[in-house]
């Protein structure tokens, strides 16, 4: 088991003298092989907090720690290893790469990591098949819809098998029909193993997570 904790984590963003505080004394812990929703109205910092969690933002104060490890005192082989295996990051929008192919999208970190390219080209095909996207697999990812947009980004997130994968707002811009398939498809990351932490503001997809976290007012709060 593994464990990714906030500790006492605040964030106030400084737009000249002007302070906007969105979190303040945040301490948490997620377990791999759970599941959790953190909800809120928009604005109150989900996505501030997602980007801390995966360590591509800084807390004001406070620390990340992965198991027990501050991320803030990893040297730069350590924090690599945690960007590329540990956690796995679902951007509120696709943020594909337009000028890579699909599958190559797909099979990104794991070219990171220096996966051998027929090895990594073959599984990432696999993970296409299993979403019903083999057929788009050497198209260009603005080509597709949206829905099948935000599956690849899905994929391309779980690709090194992290420990944890966080999606932020994963089917904001979506209908019924497809959201509840790309969370069908994030369980199937929770069925692997690891641990899965979705923001959302649609409580039928919170309520499929084991455990529900709000964040009001910079505090987040177990319901
Ligand atoms: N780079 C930034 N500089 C200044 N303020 C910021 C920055 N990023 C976010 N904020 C502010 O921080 C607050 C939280 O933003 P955040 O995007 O984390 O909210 P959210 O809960 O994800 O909202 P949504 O549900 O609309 O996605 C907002 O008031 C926003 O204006
Ligand atoms: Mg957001």
């Amino acid at each position: 088991m593994h464990l990714l904790k906030l500790d006492h984590i605040a964030k106030v963003y400084y737009q000249g003298k002007v302070a906007t505080g969105v979190l303040s004394g945040i301490t948490y812990s997620f377990e791999s092989g759970h599941s959790y929703a953190i909800t809120g109205v928009s604005g109150t910092g989900k996505s501030t907090l997602m980007h801390i969690l995966a360590g591509i933002d800084t807390p004001s104060e406070g620390e990340v720690l992965y198991d027990d490890k501050s991320l803030q005192l990893m040297n730069s082989q350590e924090k690599n290893n945690f960007l590329n295996k540990v956690v796995g990051l679902v951007f509120q929008e696709p943020y594909l790469i337009k000028e890579l192919t699909v599958v190559e999208n797909v099979m990104l970190k794991g070219l990171i990591i220096h996966q051998p390219y027929d090895e990594a080209y073959k599984r990432a095909v696999d993970l296409l098949s299993f979403v019903g996207l083999a057929d788009k697999a050497t198209h260009h990812p603005l080509s597709l819809s949206g829905g099948q947009q935000q599956r690849v980004a899905i994929l391309r997130a779980l690709f090194n098998r992290p420990q944890f994968l966080l999606a932020d707002e994963p089917t904001g811009n979506l209908d019924i029909d497809n959201a509840a398939s790309i969370v069908d498809l994030l369980e199937k990351g929770r069925e692997w193993g690891m641990g899965l932490i979705i923001s959302s503001h649609d409580p039928s997809v919170a309520k499929r997570m084991e455990r529900q976290l709000v964040l009001k007012h910079g505090k987040l709060v177990e319901q």
